[in-house]
């Protein structure tokens, strides 16, 4: 596809790796829409977007976990811009590993919310506008814990698992339509998602959140008959 003038919502945009794909977009002459809690950080990075040369970008706070909020953030959205082209479910939280019965009940809600939930509204609130246009895509950032079980990760995993399935339906019911559906599935990447919960896995070891970013960028931007519907990546 040919980003340009493309209007791209992202959510997990304030950090990591949704931050790393919005400044990898920017060059390309795109207009952006960023999605998080922190203003702060969405600040940060619609400075940096339009210092590399984002057509426009506009920043939306907004929590997942509230789909009113949502709800009114999609509509902001649309008026802001009249249409979107591209939605690159990103935002996600890890959960503290732990085994299931020692997991409080606020980490097992806010963990679906936000990975599960929150993308699965996402996108459906996104679709009517998504499918209005030549052309479209979803890319689901979901993680190499979609796809396979590890210890002391239930929830995550649960979440993760979730939104593969979420994926895969998506693909199959959107196939003959002009939204492509993709899947990026990839093990662990060098930024502050474990830490923030009190993990501290050896994230040096891990895949630079900017080569994570190229990745993604170069799944969007192949021409018109090829299609990455699923990445796998690994450090
Ligand atoms: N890092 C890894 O090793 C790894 C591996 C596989 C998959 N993943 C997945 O990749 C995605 C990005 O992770 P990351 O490593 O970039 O994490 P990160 O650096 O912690 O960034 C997470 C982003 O999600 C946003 N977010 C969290 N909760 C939210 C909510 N309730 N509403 C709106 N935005 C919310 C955060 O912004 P605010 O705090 O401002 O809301 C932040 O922008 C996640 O889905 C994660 O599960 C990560």
């Amino acid at each position: 596809m040919k980003l340009k003038d493309k209007v791209i919502v992202i959510t997990g945009a304030s950090d990591g790796i949704g931050k790393q794909v919005a400044l990898k977009l920017a060059d390309q002459g795109v207009n952006l829409a960023l999605i998080s809690r922190n203003k702060t950080g969405l600040k940060e990075t619609q400075k940096e977007t339009q210092k590399k040369g984002a057509k426009k970008t506009k920043i939306y706070p907004c929590d997942l976990r509230h789909t009113a909020e949502l709800k009114s953030t999609v509509k902001k959205i649309i008026a802001d811009f009249g249409k979107v082209n591209i939605l690159l479910n990103i935002a996600g939280i890890w959960q503290k590993m732990m085994p299931a019965e020692e997991i409080q009940e606020s980490v097992v809600d806010d963990v679906i919310q936000t990975n599960l939930t929150g993308l699965i509204h996402c996108a459906r609130l996104l679709l009517p506008y998504l499918k209005k246009q030549k052309e479209a895509a979803i890319i689901n950032v979901v993680s190499k814990s979609g796809v396979v079980a590890q210890a002391g990760q239930s929830v995550y995993t649960a979440s993760k698992y979730g939104a593969k399935g979420f994926t895969d339906v998506l693909k199959v019911d959107l196939k003959g339509s002009t939204v492509r559906v993709a899947g990026v599935y990839q093990s662990g990447t060098n930024t502050k998602m474990f830490s923030k919960v009190g993990d501290s896995p050896p994230v040096e070891k891990f895949t630079n959140p900017k080569d994570l970013a190229d990745v993604i960028v170069f799944m969007l931007s192949r021409p018109a008959k090829i299609w990455l519907r699923e990445v796998h990546v690994e450090y």
